[in-house]
């Protein structure tokens, strides 16, 4: 199995066609007009290996001068964003010093100094606190409980800050060719997110957001879906694409092994898994996962 670090690494370019642009222009909008103040405070809760910091650098999405706290939970992944990361955006031409902590980089882009100062954080991120103007939370908050997770927020925002959820999960997992046993599997994996593993979250997280967010004081300023489409092209994946359907059936199948076999046989989960793996090893596997991306204004009291 791939590793963790592995896969969000893979996933990069899947997201970078997945993100909604209707959402994505609205928050670098935003968050532009944020830049009234000197410094934009930007806070990535579950921020991985640093996928959307180096898009963000890449697309010219960051306001000139930039904080931004990067905190996950998890050190591996951590750590593999502070490697990548330097080569990334030195790649998006911006000069990099390291830092105790993390690094600062500075470019000219259209005439303008640019600066980033990024710091690493291994943290469970929903019990820090700042002032933020905007938390990126991307593929994270399908992993918690979101009532208390908008409250714990309120304490990383600024009043007015803007909180950007994009890649939440939402009820579909599809795959073809078609499987006579793809309707169960895909309920009983949904079902796993929702009831069966220790993790709290939901498979109908992106929904569930929407409606919960104005009943905690935000308001809902955009909303769109965001679907994984995962595909061969000419019989081949792109970039590392393979990975992440390898990672996903992995996941899948670990997922299913909780289930007695009243509820499914080993028979039935190791042949549908078996299929898909041949499936995607001939090249001939497809996957289409829903997901939606929020952006979200935290309301004054
Ligand atoms: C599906 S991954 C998404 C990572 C990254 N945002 C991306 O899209 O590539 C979810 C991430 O959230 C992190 N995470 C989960 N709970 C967390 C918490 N309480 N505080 C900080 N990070 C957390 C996990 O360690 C993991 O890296």
């Amino acid at each position: 199995m791939t590793s963790f670090a592995e896969f969000l690494t893979a996933k990069r370019t899947v997201e970078d066609r997945a993100l909604n642009s209707a959402v994505f222009e609205r928050f670098v909008s935003e968050l532009g007009a944020c830049s009234g103040s000197d410094l934009v405070r930007i806070v990535e809760i579950g921020a991985g290996t640093g996928s959307m910091i180096a898009r963000l650098a890449e697309w010219n999405a960051l306001p000139p001068t930039v904080s931004y706290r990067a905190v996950d939970i998890d050190a591996d992944t951590i750590d593999t964003a502070r490697q990548q990361l330097p080569e990334q955006l030195i790649a998006a031409g911006y000069a990099v010093d390291r830092t105790t902590d993390g690094l600062i980089a500075s470019r000219q882009e259209g005439g303008t100094d640019q600066r980033l100062e990024l710091s690493f954080e291994v943290d469970d991120g929903f019990s820090i606190t700042d002032e933020a103007d905007a938390v990126i939370a991307s593929a994270v908050l399908d992993l918690v409980d979101l009532d208390p997770t908008l409250q714990d927020l309120k304490g990383v925002l600024n009043d007015g800050g803007l909180l950007y959820a994009p890649i939440t999960f939402n009820g579909r997992t599809s795959f073809t060719p078609v499987d006579p046993f793809d309707g169960k599997i895909e309920r009983l994996y949904h079902r796993h997110m929702d009831e069966v593993r220790e993790q709290p979250g939901s498979s109908r997280a992106g929904q569930q957001l929407v409606t919960a967010l104005p009943a905690a004081g935000y308001r809902v300023l955009d909303a769109g879906g965001s679907d994984w489409v995962i595909r061969p092209v000419d019989g081949a994946y792109p970039a590392a694409e393979s990975t992440v359907l390898r990672h996903l059936l992995a996941t899948i199948d670990n997922a299913l092994t909780d289930y007695p076999p009243e509820v499914l046989s080993p028979r039935t989960r190791t042949e549908w898994i078996e299929t898909r793996t041949e499936q995607l090893q001939r090249g001939d596997l497809t996957l289409v996962a829903h997901h939606l991306d929020v952006l979200a204004q935290l309301q004054a009291d």
